[in-house]
């Protein structure tokens, strides 16, 4: 079997920037890379926010909400020339005690593989490197099991409550 080329470090850091992690698929024909650093292509991000069903949202305001972020994060498929964007989260934050996750997606079509829960420990592990141990984060009713099943615990426990306000 041949398996997809990984890259070297000064490609990964080239192309991806510094502190970019690359693995492979399951079957080897893929070379995925996460990334907090490469730039997003502000149409090819809304193509993949759209795609899992999300509404528009106007790029400059995208462009604040990306510049005012903790963290954001790409899942890049790499291809030589052109890699592309298959999966996105984000985390706002105080940078020291509390972020909050947003906007994880996977493109569908390669949804089920494994990427959402990989994005996932991605982000838990970069949010422990700066030192923040408590993450929350809005579910839809759709995936509240994606994310019980990786140890988020769903509030109300009667204890604590998750309240929502937005006109
Ligand atoms: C939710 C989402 C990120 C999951 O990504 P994914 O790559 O398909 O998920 P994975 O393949 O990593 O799945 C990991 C595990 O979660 C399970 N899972 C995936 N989606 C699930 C869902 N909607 N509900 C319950 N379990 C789910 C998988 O079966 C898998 O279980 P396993 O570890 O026992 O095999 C993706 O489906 C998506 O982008 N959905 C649309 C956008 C969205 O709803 N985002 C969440 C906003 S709150």
């Amino acid at each position: 079997m041949i398996s997809a080329p990984s890259l070297t470090k000064d490609e990964l850091d080239e192309v991806y920037g510094k502190g970019a992690c690359q693995f492979q698929s399951s079957d080897h024909l893929m070379t995925l890379v996460f990334s907090q650093s490469r730039p997003f292509d502000l149409i090819e991000l809304e193509q993949l926010l759209q795609s899992v069903g999300w509404s528009h949202r106007p790029a400059r305001k995208v462009r604040r909400a990306l510049a005012y972020s903790l963290l954001k994060v790409g899942l890049w498929k790499h291809e030589a020339g052109l890699p592309r964007l298959i999966g996105f989260a984000r985390c706002t934050g105080d940078g020291v005690i509390e972020a909050t996750v947003w906007d994880v997606a996977i493109l569908p079509v390669y949804q089920g593989y494994g990427f959402g829960k990989q994005l996932m420990s991605y982000l838990i592990k970069s949010l422990q490197e700066m030192g923040i141990k408590r993450i929350t984060l809005f579910a839809d009713p759709g995936v509240v099991d994606f994310y019980r099943s990786q140890g988020w615990v769903l509030e109300p426990r009667g204890n604590r409550c998750a309240f929502w306000y937005a006109n």
